[in-house]
């Protein structure tokens, strides 16, 4: 869909959405409009209920002689408590709207708001945005027939309209970018497994050098002298190699004496669950268990196309989790890079074994400021809070209090879990430094991040665990079914909220 900002000017054949508040306070434009129709605006308000309230629609006709072709009516809601967020969400119902009308173009006629604290060129930016995100579909492996079958948009071009359509562009241009790194986090989390294995995600991993992003891939080579055992015990039943991503994104003023933050992410491009394997029943969701990687990778695409100046390094752990002769067994001991042994007792908790490495490594290398993981780590996140907060864990307060922050401005929420020595006890082994899993008497999501705490040295750290958000089965106004990308959004912010400044 392309996306264009313009001042206002009507033409005969336009489809004009206009956004109307409770109370259906019309702004000065919309009321000029509403005048040249002779209250065509207004009558069709009242003779259709329509109140302004949030999602409300009314598309009506107007006549032969108007000067736009028809019209759409878009409840705000209470203007009062509108923000910026509010306009992405709204500016994906619209999208919807226009979609379902089988509409090629529309056009957004945007003014102040009455009562409401955003700007108009922040109105239009965000309305854009949220059209955009909520217009991503994953259909390269359709053919034009199905396509058709399955509602392609019909939406081709979405013109904004706006007093001030420079100041809305450049509002616009920063989220345009974030946008692209989720579209490519969405993209690689669709992917299936047979055509996104280890190497081919680490090839579009070094697609962003073309954005100035220093990127180094380890082989299972590298990693064997690193002594990443932990990583390699899961590897070692596939025959797709695995491999370690490195990020580095030194956009900071001072670039060489900036420590960077760290993003770290699981990278498994099919969790089969290995010798302790999975029920068949949902096994194919396994294909999106490498979402912390590929939103590592979205993110700091966002940031490198935006010049951000910040440092920011990525490790991503590639792997494929797989049954096999050559697979690791239950009860098989590794040595991970840290030098701390591990007895795995179930090879399906491969998430903490690959980010025992990376992580480590990570630490070790870049030296980073603070590091913060992401993984679909655990089915008992689901279990504690289903698909609308994802999980977070960590050693340092501030830290998650800055990402919860920015998580409820985009629309990413986290919720905190505890840490504590308690539950650290379930994961000692009879034979070995610990144990891979607890004992199985609950608090899946606590023992599995307790497990990772092992491999972070002094630093603060925050775990998110996305396994209830990086997959979605229904729609939301910005988030269409299938990979969400949910972490680009709130760590973009998170970044340029606390890092970006100096
Ligand atoms: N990738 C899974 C976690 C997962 C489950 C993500 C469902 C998304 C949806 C992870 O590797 C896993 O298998 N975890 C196990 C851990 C258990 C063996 C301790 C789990 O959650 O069942
Ligand atoms: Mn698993
Ligand atoms: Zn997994």
């Amino acid at each position: 869909m392309k996306i264009d900002f313009a001042e206002p000017s009507l033409t005969k054949t336009a489809t004009i959405v206009l956004g109307v508040p409770v109370g259906n306070r019309l702004g000065p434009a919309a009321t000029a409009l509403d005048d040249a129709m002779e209250g065509a605006i207004s009558h069709a308000i009242r003779v259709g209920h329509f109140e302004g309230k949030r999602k409300q629609i009314l598309r009506f006709p107007v006549s032969a002689k108007a000067p736009v072709g028809q019209i759409f009516l878009v409840g705000l809601g209470e203007a009062k408590g509108l923000s910026a967020r509010d306009f992405q969400d709204i500016g994906g119902t619209i999208f919807g709207h226009l979609n379902a009308a089988r509409e090629a173009r529309g056009t957004l006629a945007v003014e102040a708001v009455v009562g409401c604290r955003v700007k108009p060129e922040a109105i239009a930016a965000n309305l854009a945005y949220g059209a955009r995100l909520s217009s991503y579909r994953f259909d390269k492996y359709r053919t034009e027939k199905t396509k058709a079958a399955h509602g392609q948009p019909t939406l081709k071009r979405l013109s904004i309209q706006v007093k001030g359509a420079a100041k809305a562009k450049n509002c616009y241009a920063p989220l345009e970018k974030v946008g692209d790194g989720v579209f490519f986090t969405r993209d690689l989390v669709s992917e299936p497994a047979n055509v996104l294995f280890p190497e081919a995600l680490a090839k579009e991993a070094v697609k962003l050098r073309r954005l100035g992003v220093e990127v180094d891939v380890l082989d299972e080579k590298d990693m064997a002298k690193l002594g990443m055992g932990a990583l390699l015990g899961v590897a070692q039943g596939s025959v797709r190699k695995p491999r370690i991503v490195t990020l580095r994104w030194l956009g900071a003023k001072r670039a060489k004496d900036k420590r960077p933050l760290a993003l770290v992410g699981k990278g498994v491009t099919f969790d089969s669950g290995g010798i302790s394997i999975k029920p068949s029943a949902h096994m194919e969701d396994m294909k999106w268990d490498m979402g912390g990687s590929a939103v590592v990778l979205g993110v700091i695409r966002a940031l490198a196309a935006r010049k951000a100046r910040v440092n920011v390094v990525g490790v991503i752990g590639l792997t494929e989790n797989m049954p096999s002769g050559t697979a690791q067994r239950p009860g098989d001991v590794v040595t991970s890079m840290s030098g701390q042994t591990i007895e795995v007792i179930n090879t399906d908790a491969e998430g903490r074994l690959v980010l025992a490495d990376a992580l480590w490594y990570c630490q070790e290398r870049f030296k980073p400021q603070a590091v913060i993981d992401l993984a679909t780590l655990t089915g008992a996140i689901i279990v504690a809070l289903g698909m609308e907060y994802a999980g977070v864990l960590a050693n340092d307060d501030k830290l998650v209090t800055k990402l919860a922050k920015a998580g409820e401005a985009e629309g990413e929420r986290l919720w905190r879990l505890p840490l504590d020595t308690a539950y650290d006890k379930d994961i000692d082994s009879d034979i070995a430094d610990m144990k891979n899993v607890g004992s199985g008497r609950g608090a899946g999501s606590i023992t599995a991040a307790q497990f990772l705490k092992r491999f972070i040295q002094d630093i603060p750290w925050a775990h998110i665990d996305i396994a209830g958000d990086t997959w979605a089965n229904r729609s939301k106004p910005t988030v269409p079914k299938g990979g969400t990308a949910f972490g680009v959004r709130l760590l973009h912010r998170f970044i340029t909220d606390n890092y970006e400044a100096g």
